[in-house]
C-alpha cells in the first residue's frame, strides 16, 4: 500500500494537514469498519455467553490478540488489554512489589506517564534515581551502569522520547538491567507501529504499548506485553469478574494471565478494530512505514531548521517521527494556534506532558515547544506547506 492508498482510507486527511501522530492518530475505514461490524452484528459480551453471538465476539477478540501477540512478536498470554499505555504503566507501578530501600531507575526526559507513577512509590521509602539525558534528549548507558545496583528494582526508559523525538539506546540498557537483576520496562507509545517493536528482541519484561497512536487503532485501546517469566511478580491492578477461577465466600483463586489482568469487560470494540489496525499495517509493511518516516523525519527536521531564529530540539541523525521546535519570540501556542487557523495544520504545542524533559532543552520558560510528529500517511508536501508556514509566520511575527 501506497501513502495516496492510506491517506484514501483516512478522509479527515482531506480537511486538515495532521502532524499530530505523537498524540493520536486519524483511524483508517478498515479499523473503522471492524468495530462498525461488531456493533451492528454481533455486539455481546466476551468469554461470559453461551448463544451465538456471545460466542463470535469472544472468537473475534481472541483473533485481536493473536494478531497483536503475533505483530509484537509474543504469545497471546503476554498481551494486557488496558486502557491506554498510562493504565499499563500503572499496572506494573501498583503490580510489582517494592521494598523499603529498593530503587528505580528513570531517565529525565519520560513522559509524566513514565514518571509519576514512580515518584509516588516514594511515599513507601522507594528511591528515585534519576539519569540525565544529554543535551539532544539522548541517555547514556554508562550513565545508568552507574546508578544500577542490586538494589534497583526496575529501570524504566522510554523508546522514543515523545517531547523531542530521540530514539534511545534501548538494547544496551536492557543489557544492563538484565546483568544487574533488575526488571526492565520500555514504554513504546512513540515507537510502536513506527518501527519494529520485537519484543523478544528488545528483551524486557514489560512493554508498554498505545493502540491509538503509531499502531493506528482506536483511542481507548492500549496493552502491556508482560514477559510469561515476570507475570508471577505481578498482582492485578483490577479484581473482579474475569480475572478468577473459583471463588468462596471468604477467598478467591486468580485465573491464568492474562485474563487474571484484566477485570471487567473489555473494549471488545476497539481491540477487534486493533486487531484490524495490524492487518492494516501489515498490508503497508513495517519496513516501507520506517523507510517513509526516516526519510520525511529528515526533510522535516531540514525545514524548521533551515528558518531563522529556529531552534530545533535533538539531533537529526538521532531524532525519529517528531520534530520539536521554537521560533524565538514566539509562544509555541500561538504558533500552533496560527498554523492551524492559516493552513489547518494540527500540531501539538506546550509541555507535552513531559516537563522535567522541557526543562531539560531548556524550553520550559518558553511555555514548552511547538512538536510536529508524522506516520506513513504524511507527505512530504506537507512537510513543506509546514515549514512554508512557520517560515511566514516567524517574518511576520519576530
Ligand atoms: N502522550 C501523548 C503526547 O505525547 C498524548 O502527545
Amino acid at each position: 500500500m501506497k501513502t495516496a492508498d492510506v491517506r484514501r482510507d483516512i478522509p479527515l486527511l482531506e480537511e486538515v494537514i495532521y502532524l499530530d501522530a505523537a498524540s493520536t492518530t486519524p483511524t483508517p475505514r478498515p479499523v473503522v469498519e471492524a468495530m462498525c461490524d461488531y456493533f451492528y452484528n454481533y455486539n455481546a459480551n466476551t468469554g461470559r455467553g453461551a448463544y451465538g453471538i456471545a460466542i463470535k465476539a469472544t472468537h473475534e477478540l481472541d483473533q485481536a490478540r493473536d494478531k497483536i501477540a503475533k505483530f509484537m512478536n509474543s504469545t497471546p498470554e503476554e498481551i494486557i488489554f488496558t486502557k491506554n499505555t498510562t493504565e499499563a504503566i500503572n499496572t506494573v507501578a501498583h503490580g510489582l512489589e517494592f521494598q523499603k530501600g529498593d530503587n528505580i531507575v528513570i531517565p529525565n526526559i519520560e513522559h509524566h506517564s513514565n514518571l509519576v507513577p514512580w515518584l509516588n512509590l516514594q511515599k513507601e521509602g522507594v528511591e528515585l534515581r534519576v539519569v540525565k539525558a544529554d543535551e539532544n534528549g539522548v541517555i547514556d548507558p554508562g550513565d545508568v551502569e552507574k546508578l544500577v545496583n542490586e538494589k534497583t528494582r526496575l529501570v524504566s526508559v522510554t523508546h522514543i522520547s515523545n517531547s523531542i523525538g530521540s530514539v534511545q539506546p534501548v538494547h544496551e540498557i536492557a543489557k544492563i538491567a538484565e546483568d544487574k537483576g533488575s526488571f526492565f520496562l520500555i514504554d513504546a507509545a512513540q515507537s510502536a507501529g513506527h518501527m519494529e517493536v520485537d519484543t523478544k528482541n528488545l528483551r524486557a519484561d514489560f512493554v508498554v504499548f498505545p493502540g491509538h497512536k503509531g499502531l493506528l487503532g482506536p483511542v481507548g485501546t492500549g496493552f502491556l506485553y508482560c514477559a510469561i517469566d515476570s507475570q508471577e511478580e505481578l498482582k492485578p491492578l483490577n479484581l473482579g469478574g474475569g480475572t478468577v477461577e473459583n471463588v468462596t465466600e471468604d477467598d478467591f483463586k486468580l485465573t491464568e494471565p492474562p485474563a487474571r489482568f484484566e477485570g471487567g469487560t473489555q473494549n471488545i470494540a476497539g481491540f477487534i478494530g486493533l486487531g484490524a489496525a495490524m492487518d492494516y499495517l501489515e498490508r503497508i509493511s513495517m519496513d516501507k512505514i520506517e523507510r517513509h518516516s526516516k526519510k520525511l523525519t529528515r526533510v522535516m527536521y531540514q525545514e524548521i531548521q533551515d528558518i531563522e531564529k529556529a531552534r530545533v530540539y535533538g539531533s537529526p541523525e538521532n531524532i525519529y517521527g517528531i520534530v520539536s521546535f521554537n521560533i524565538d519570540n514566539i509562544n509555541p501556542h500561538d504558533m500552533a494556534k496560527i498554523l492551524d487557523e492559516t493552513k489547518s495544520i494540527c500540531v501539538r504545542s506546550g509541555f507535552h506532558c513531559a516537563i522535567p524533559s522541557i526543562r531539560h532543552i531548556g524550553a520550559y520558560e518558553l511555555g514548552g515547544t511547538v512538536r510536529a510528529s508524522i506516520h506513513y500517511y504524511n507527505t512530504r508536501e506537507e512537510i513543506e506547506i509546514l515549514g512554508e508556514t512557520v517560515r511566514e509566520v516567524s517574518k511576520f511575527l519576530v
